[in-house]
């Protein structure tokens, strides 16, 4: 990995966020695809250990920086052939104890990003979130359904506002002024690397199971999730990339495959061989009162698969497998 100011020969592809969970796994493919990948990350939630596979490859260009105060931004999108925007501040426990900073990092670096496109019309995919079905009573979601956001008072919205904001600037950018945007709405993203402490589950359960410490429920856990390994998010990503259809589109992309998280704390429990038991928590002890959570969030994909051919390739019992093998000896 090059750190200082180095000539890249080929046209790079920008990765935002490229030293986060599922950055770094873009940035692993792109590069294995032959390209020349520059990162601009600023460590805030990522970490430059999600680049240890890839840290002295030649074609890796890292930049330590906040997108927006980065001074030869415009020249580095200018530079790129395609930008992957997954710079954010993502997480519900991160979004909840810090929701001004979630609304202006997502609003402001993506605003920065799509502006520093726009001379050169470099092509943008934006990764946005299953967040912004909000609490819809729906079970699986498409595409153009209605969004039910819910009111501001509750933080946890924050994160979905801010996200469709940037949805709609990605979109209008498009029919005003041509820019090639492709919208991502990534469902829940597991696997190897992901960091449990903003609060995700699957890694949370399977670190509990590990130690034999009681796997946490919140709620009554009959609240349905599905789960995306992240080579397979890679792979929806890299393919609307290479999809002209997939311009000024916008796509669901995710694992169809649903369980319940009670079922998934007893799967996790199970194939792990643990002694764990399940403790269901109230949300209230959590979260701050009045926290909502949607009962249901399943993805509808077929517009992903007509545009791309893509199907997920696994199942849940191996993304948890898998994500348990990867997670470092305990201490
Ligand atoms: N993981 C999921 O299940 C999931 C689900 C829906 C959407 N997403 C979206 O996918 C993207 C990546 O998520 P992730 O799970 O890899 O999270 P992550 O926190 O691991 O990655 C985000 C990266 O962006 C960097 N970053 C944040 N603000 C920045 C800024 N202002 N300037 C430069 N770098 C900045 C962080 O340091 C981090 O490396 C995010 O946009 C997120 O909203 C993820």
């Amino acid at each position: 990995m090059n750190a200082g100011q180095t000539f890249l020969a080929d046209k790079p592809v920008l990765v935002t966020g490229g030293a986060g969970f599922i950055g770094a796994h873009l940035v692993e493919r792109l590069l294995k695809d032959g390209h020349a990948v520059v990162v601009i990350d600023d460590l805030s939630t990522g970490s430059i250990d999600n680049l240890k596979a890839v840290a002295r490859h030649p074609r890796l260009h890292f930049i330590q920086s906040q997108i927006s105060s980065y001074r030869a931004l415009d020249e580095l999108v200018a530079s790129a052939s395609y930008v992957f925007h997954l710079a954010a501040a993502v997480g519900v426990e991160l979004v909840l104890k810090s929701s001004v900073h979630t609304i202006t990092n997502n609003l402001n670096e993506t605003q920065a990003v799509f502006a520093a496109a726009l001379p050169h019309r470099t092509p943008v995919m934006l990764a946005s979130t299953s967040e912004v079905y909000g609490r819809s009573p729906k079970a699986t979601f498409s595409e153009t359904d209605d969004l039910v956001i819910g009111p501001p008072q509750i933080g946890r919205w924050s994160y979905a506002c801010s996200k469709l904001l940037d949805e709609f600037l990605g979109l209008a950018h498009h029919r005003e002024d041509a820019l090639p945007t492709t919208i991502v709405r990534l469902f829940n993203t597991v696997g190897p690397r992901q960091s449990g402490r903003y609060g995700m589950v699957l890694p949370r359960f399977i670190d509990a199971a590990r130690r034999g410490l009681p796997l946490r429920v919140y709620g009554h856990g009959r609240q349905t999730r599905c789960f995306c390994h992240v080579s397979d998010t890679v792979e929806a990503m890299v393919r609307l990339k290479n999809s002209p259809e997939a311009v000024g589109e916008v796509f669901n992309v995710g694992n169809p495959e649903i369980t319940s998280i009670a079922a998934l704390a007893r799967a996790v429990i199970e194939l792990l061989g643990s002694q764990s038991t399940i403790e269901p928590v109230e949300y209230s002890e959590v979260f701050q009162s009045g926290f909502e959570d949607m009962q249901h969030r399943q993805p509808d994909i077929s517009k992903l698969e007509r545009a791309t051919g893509f199907q997920p390739q696994i199942p849940l019992c191996e993304i948890i497998r898998r994500t348990a093998e990867s997670m470092p000896p305990l201490e």
